[in-house]
């Protein structure tokens, strides 16, 4: 039994989840007339309908005293303190103050940093009003019509998400690219229909040492030279950098007058409000990446002082807890119905696995229960038609987030109120299935009567949201940090480090040269890899 597992709120809620698994959610509806509309919370324009999950109000009240028995209320007090809960890499966290507004004072070691971020801002936007208006050319004295971010996790994912999510807002005649694997179709692909003269090249990476990104943008330096007549000086008008690491920024050959800078206090998964949104800048403009920010402050703030119970990230965060831990399931499936938003649930893998995919506690002791779940999922409807299956009737109990907007973006015919009526009828559907009785009902023969029974008692959040604006994705998206950071607080870890990536890093530093040695090596790896790297190597008619 671990120090989390034989806390009293642990006990408590242990023995309330034994006690409460055998009911159904029909139960529980029909038991409460008013269960609907009570268990809603409306905060900063987001309605969250959590009527449909596997709980009763002392299943809550447990939840929160778990929360408050963490000390929950104390870390978030020390992460807008800028206090260095990183632990393992003695950092502050203070993705807060990347949307901290002007004249907010938020300290590091006694320093305010909210003037330097919002240096970086008005950089950033007086660069984005170049490249918009036309202002900034290229060496050829062309403007630049393709911009393409270089880099991968955080410097990529964040990007990628915001840019489609907000795609409706994007300046059209902008053609945005983003480059991330290391394989290199990915590259070539990205840049096989451009022209060098026109193409605006942002190479983002916190460390500027990461192998994928550093391989991409030599890369693309190559291809841009040779496009632009071999001329070195042609890096300047078709590169800036977006880091942490100015010394490796200007050997690269990036003039750091071309950089934009942000501060090792801004983790990669937390960064694609900092510099790391440039292409986002660029796609949308200023105004609107301030609307984002905004947005982000809002449930910053929301999150801060809001009491627990009417807490949109700590019930969110509690609730996916509750599911991980005390009901076994071991992932969440994040289903946003919304096209734009079709890179959220991958952007919300590395936000929620790469923090709190830990095994150990702050004081490296085992945690004792399932950490982060496993966060997957699509676009609805599309997923309707794919992997809902399993989720209606398979063997797995998965929670859903399901992603809604009551204003459609593109209105066309029909089409917002069959999706919206999609999505209501699919957490309906989660929650309270099909009876035996109710398929008999229906004429069904008795041989198929198991086969069309849907049980059920599959719980979901729905997230309503007016409109998907930039103030809207802002606070989606540090609704979803902040849910992380509340089941880190419970669980006691770390959700700022990920010490689990650099195994594999080193071990194919150990291998490129293998793979790529004109004679054959000693290997002294297992006789696995051994065995492949010689196949490998015979593959590609090496010795
Ligand atoms: O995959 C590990 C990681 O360090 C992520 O946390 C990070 O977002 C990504 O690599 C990219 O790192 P960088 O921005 O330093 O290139």
């Amino acid at each position: 039994m671990s120090a989390l597992t034989a806390s009293p709120a642990w006990q408590a809620l242990q023995a309330h989840a034994d006690a409460l698994r055998g009911t159904h959610l029909r139960a529980l509806f029909a038991a409460d007339p008013q269960r609907g509309e009570r268990l809603a919370l409306q905060a900063e324009g987001i309605t969250l309908d959590y009527s449909k999950h596997r709980i009763t109000d002392e299943t809550l009240r447990l939840l929160q005293a778990l929360a408050t028995q963490a000390g929950l209320r104390a870390r978030i007090d020390a992460m807008f303190a800028g206090e260095r809960i990183n632990v393992t890499e003695h950092r502050a966290v203070l993705h807060v103050a990347l949307r901290a507004p002007r004249g907010a004072d938020i300290r590091v070691d006694g320093v305010n940093v909210v003037p330097e971020v919002h240096q970086v801002l008005d950089r950033m936007a007086a660069f984005a009003e170049q490249v918009r208006s036309g202002a900034w050319r290229g060496h050829t004295g062309q403007r630049i019509r393709n911009i393409v971010n270089i880099g991968i996790g955080g410097s990529d994912l964040g990007p990628v998400m915001a840019y489609e999510a907000l795609r409706h807002y994007s300046a059209r005649e902008l053609r945005l690219r983003f480059v991330s694997n290391v394989d290199g179709t990915d590259f070539a692909e990205a840049v096989q229909d451009l022209d060098a003269a026109e193409t605006l090249f942002i190479v983002s990476s916190k460390t500027f040492t990461t192998l994928e990104t550093m391989t991409n943008a030599h890369s693309a330096r190559d291809w841009a030279l040779a496009g632009l007549g071999g001329d070195p000086a042609a890096v300047a008008k078709h590169f800036v950098a977006v880091s942490t690491n100015a010394p490796a920024v200007s050997a690269f050959g990036i003039h750091t007058d071309n950089m934009f800078g942000f501060w090792d206090w801004v983790g990669g998964r937390y960064s694609m409000d900092s510099a790391i949104g440039l292409s986002t800048m660029l796609a949308i403009g200023p105004a609107q990446f301030s609307e984002m920010l905004a947005g982000f402050h809002a449930m910053d703030a929301h999150f801060r002082t809001a009491p627990f119970e009417r807490n949109l990230p700590v019930l969110m965060g509690l609730l996916s807890l509750w599911y991980a831990d005390f009901f076994d399931a071991q992932t969440l499936a994040v289903l946003p119905y919304d096209q734009y938003l079709k890179r959220f649930p991958a952007y919300l893998q590395q936000l929620t696995m790469e923090s709190n995919g830990k095994h150990v506690t702050l004081d490296g002791q085992p945690v004792g229960v399932p950490t982060c779940p496993v966060v997957w999922g699509e676009p609805g409807t599309n997923g309707q038609h794919s992997f809902y299956q399993l989720i209606h009737q398979g063997t797995h109990l998965i929670p859903c987030d399901l992603i809604a907007f009551a204003q459609p973006l593109n209105p066309l015919g029909r089409h917002h109120d069959m999706l919206l009526a999609n999505v209501l009828a699919q957490a309906e559907a989660l929650a309270f299935g099909k009876t035996a009785d109710e398929v008999r009902a229906e004429g069904t023969a008795e041989a198929l009567v198991p086969h069309r029974v849907f049980e059920g008692n599959r719980p979901s959040s729905l997230l309503l949201l007016d409109k998907l604006t930039p103030a809207a994705l802002g606070k989606l998206v540090a609704l979803y940090e902040h849910s992380v950071f509340t089941q880190a607080a419970v669980w006691h870890i770390n959700a700022f480090d990920q010490w689990g990536v650099e195994l594999g890093k080193a071990l194919a530093q150990r291998i490129i040269p293998e793979l790529e040695s004109p004679a054959a090596l000693a290997l002294a790896h297992d006789s696995s890899t051994n065995a492949l790297i010689r196949r490998v190597r015979q593959m590609r008619g090496r010795p």
